[in-house]
């Protein structure tokens, strides 16, 4: 290899900088190998330059202004793993500018501001590369855009938040409630100090608006997207999802639905899921997410979804693919060339079967009026279960008693609920998830 090497400036020594820095160094010899073209990182940005740090790495090496990246005649790749949205829109954007392809994993920055992003990208025709902002390392970004790509895409099913997989999986399988599973999750370092966006469904919700964005060539605002978390879910709602033969999971739903106006059904909520499915066995940090194209059938990716060297893995593929493309130019596609005219689907017009818990005073013929409104709205009962009733505060009895629906859209259930919730002893705020009917796999 005697061509003039490829340089690279990377921004950000965290956790993930650290795992790229170190796998550069590491597989250094294997990666020129295997990509035929010679680099060397010239520069990494960081903020603070006497930050004590595990991760050693030659003084010279460092700046603390991610600028002198961009400023940097030699620097060809820019590596944007600073996180947060506000210097990392600034450095992503003034690299696209100077005409240096960046390499980032920021799901928060391409969610937010992704559609900016990708047209600045195609106005300057500089690539940007973004395998490690969902999914961690498993490598479902350049599946989608390369392995895939005599797909049309029909859905994309799968878990990718670990934190808030690895809270249900101790809820289901230990019993644990939401606060110890979630307590323990953050002495294990699987969740952050503030686990908001894990648990509350957003960090989950901006891989799926990544995803979705990728697979139909559109631009999604993120109010388009319904999101709900895991927070509320209990351990009460595990014991009956156990003994109706489900568990719980907290599942991305992109699920494209032909000749429909408003094809795209596009949401993130916790969903029972039925035992025997593949994804109700993904536990733990792992994530797993499930592509069916209309040519390939289903498929199934698996794997760790964040953690330094996982996600270091998903940066360098991308580090190389922008070797490659920088080398020959006309390979790269832009964002995604295929666009497919489609609207996000109404919460309200999205079908499902559910899982319904009432709290409701212990009296004759509770049982039957709930039915009763249930039938008006066109709405089928396919199981039912209660548990033992307790005794509350002022004496009286109660019970939880819970309904399997058959599938109707989520604005009839809504209006169903509102007319039960008004029965004076069916106490406000029944649970209500979603059954995730999932094929089964042959
Ligand atoms: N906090 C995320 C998770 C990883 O728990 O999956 C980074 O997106």
């Amino acid at each position: 290899m005697t061509e003039k090497p490829i340089q690279l400036g990377l921004a950000g020594l965290g956790t993930v900088g650290s795992g790229v820095y170190e796998t550069l160094c590491r597989n250094h010899a294997l990666l020129e190998a295997r990509s035929k073209i010679p680099f060397r990182l010239k520069r990494i940005a960081v903020r603070n330059l006497e930050k004590p740090r595990e991760t050693v790495v030659p003084r010279e090496l460092l700046t603390d202004d991610w600028q002198d990246l961009v400023n940097d005649p030699e620097i060809d790749i820019i590596i944007e793993l600073i996180g947060g949205t506000r210097q990392a829109y600034d450095l992503v954007t003034l690299a696209l500018r100077a005409g240096k392809p960046v390499v980032t994993g920021n799901k928060a920055l391409l969610a937010e501001y992704g559609a900016e992003i990708f047209k600045l990208s195609a106005e300057m025709g500089t690539p940007i590369y973004f395998e490690a902002s969902a999914g961690g390392g498993i490598p479902i970004i350049q599946s989608l855009q390369n392995s895939l790509i005599c797909n049309h895409i029909n859905s994309i099913v799968g878990i990718i938040n670990g934190t808030s997989n690895y809270i249900l999986s101790a809820m289901g399988e230990h019993g644990a409630d939401y606060a110890d599973a979630l307590a323990q999750a953050q002495k294990l370092g699987f969740a952050e100090e503030d686990p908001s966006l894990d648990v509350n469904g957003w960090d989950a919700a901006h891989k799926a608006l990544i995803l979705a964005m990728l697979a139909y060539g559109t631009t999604i605002s993120p109010d388009k997207i319904y999101v709900r978390g895991i927070e509320n879910i209990t351990s009460r709602d595990f014991e009956f999802a156990k003994k109706l033969g489900y568990t719980i999971k907290l599942l991305v739903v992109i699920r494209y639905h032909e000749g429909q106006e408003d094809a795209l059904e596009l949401r993130v909520q916790p969903c029972f899921v039925h035992d025997w499915h593949i994804l109700a066995s993904v536990n733990g940090v792992f994530n797993a997410i499930s592509v069916n194209g209309d040519i390939v059938g289903e498929t199934l990716f698996y794997g760790r979804g964040a953690g330094k060297n996982p996600t270091a893995s998903a940066v360098i593929s991308d580090i190389i693919t922008a070797m490659r493309e920088s080398r020959y130019p006309e390979y790269h596609t832009g964002f995604n060339p295929y666009a497919k005219a489609c609207g996000i689907m109404h919460i309200n017009d999205t079908v499902t079967p559910y899982y319904v818990r009432f709290q409701v005073a212990d009296q004759p013929g509770v049982i039957a009026e709930i039915a009763r409104i249930l039938a008006t709205f066109g709405i089928g009962i396919s199981a039912t279960s209660s548990a033992p009733s307790h005794i509350d505060e002022g004496g009286a009895p109660w019970n939880d008693l819970v309904f399997i629906l058959h599938s109707c859209p989520w604005g009839q259930l809504q209006k169903a609920l509102e007319e039960i919730t008004r029965i004076s002893c069916v106490a406000a705020e029944p649970r209500v998830l979603r059954i995730e009917h999932l094929l089964p796999q042959s």
